[in-house]
């Protein structure tokens, strides 16, 4: 069909998430998240989030159903993220859709949730999507990747990922040293703008040329975090107040400062004058003010979809099962398993 029906199903992390699109229009996006649950433990607990999945996979499906006004019977395709991410949270979503598929006799695609990421600027309803080659920053409480797409459905090639934490779980991390709630990019977001980014001059992770890394750009967060909470200690030990907008500041301009120095340096490595952020932390007002005025300067376009599909959704794995679709791929085997490390 020229524009598939598309239900999508994630849960590599902890979003439940159904989405249903046509083509690239969004019929529906529903996501549950046990972020309420994990706030208990300060970060996301993996059995938690598994234990979650199975709860709300239901709940949300139906919704998703409900809202876009269709039935199983009428989809094209079921697509699934297989990896990367939690391997207890990716099982409960592949059963679903291979049960999905089995029990409405459609065809399964199993597919990898970076390059989903990508495919959510498909689904922004103002503006044009990103043209490809492309490089995307994908960061988010589980993941920090840097990649470099040629097209939607094919090669994407992995130009760094980060070696330690991810920078969302930096700044849940961060958050907790400086007695703010979980999640932390959220609350030091909103300290940091009260705060002197320039009070304290915090590490960049991984930008000496010197720096042995696996990937040219690979990240780590672990030195800066590190680093934070050794300065809270010495307020602490001083027995002098804490300077948490000026700490929670200047952390987050070094958060962005190394991501939006290094996706900005991938773009002109790679002469691909097009960037596209995706994951929780695009979502920061520093990584999207720091992006907007680096892009500017460097000339090259800058694309965020809306923080709802930033975020991890169902939508935008049904949007790259509808592109796979349409590319005439063959579907997955229900073989398929779960992947935590699944490559690109
Ligand atoms: O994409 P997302 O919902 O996926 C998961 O990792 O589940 O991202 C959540 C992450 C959390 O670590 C959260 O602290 C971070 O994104 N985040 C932010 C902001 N909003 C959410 N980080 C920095 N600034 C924000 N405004
Ligand atoms: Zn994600």
């Amino acid at each position: 069909p020229l524009e598939p029906l598309v239900l999508g199903i994630e849960t590599s992390c902890d979003e439940t998430g159904v989405g249903i699109v046509r083509g690239t229009t969004l019929l529906a996006n529903a996501v549950a998240s046990s972020m309420d649950e994990q706030a208990k433990y300060g970060g996301v607990v993996p059995e938690v989030a598994a234990r979650a999945h199975v709860d709300s996979m239901v709940p949300v499906l139906r919704e998703a159903l409900e809202t876009a006004g269709v039935t199983l019977d009428e989809l094209d395709a079921i697509a699934v993220t297989a990896g990367p991410g939690l391997a207890g949270a990716l099982m409960v979503g592949v059963g679903a859709a291979k049960s999905l598929a089995i029990a409405a006799d459609k065809p399964l695609y199993g597919v990898n949730h970076l390059v989903g990421h990508v495919c959510a600027d498909l689904l922004r309803e103002e503006g044009e999507p990103v043209q490809f080659p492309a490089i995307s920053l994908l960061v988010s409480g589980g993941h920090t990747s840097l990649l470099r797409s040629d097209s939607l459905t094919g090669h994407s090639v992995l130009l760094g990922e980060t070696i330690d934490d991810a920078a969302g779980e930096a700044f849940d991390k961060v958050a907790r040293v400086l007695g703010l709630p979980y999640p932390g990019g959220p609350s030091i977001d909103k300290v940091a703008a009260d705060g002197d980014p320039k009070a304290f001059r915090f590490p960049r992770g991984l930008t000496h040329p010197k720096d042995q890394v696996k990937h040219r750009f690979d990240f780590s967060f672990s030195g800066l975090k590190t680093s934070v909470a050794r300065q809270v200690e010495k307020f602490e030990d001083a027995g002098e107040p804490v300077p948490v907008a000026d700490i929670a500041a200047s952390f987050r301009e070094a958060v962005a400062d190394v991501l939006i120095t290094k996706a900005i340096d991938a773009c002109k490595e790679y002469d691909t004058p097009r960037l596209l952020l995706g994951g929780g932390v695009a979502a920061n007002a520093r990584v999207r003010s720091l992006a907007a005025e680096r892009c500017a300067d460097a000339g090259i376009s800058l694309h965020i979809p809306p923080l709802k599909l930033c975020t991890d959704n169902g939508a935008m794995i049904a949007a790259l099962g509808a592109q796979l679709v349409m590319a005439g791929r063959e579907p997955s085997t229900l073989e398929i398993g779960a992947d935590s490390t699944l490559p690109m």
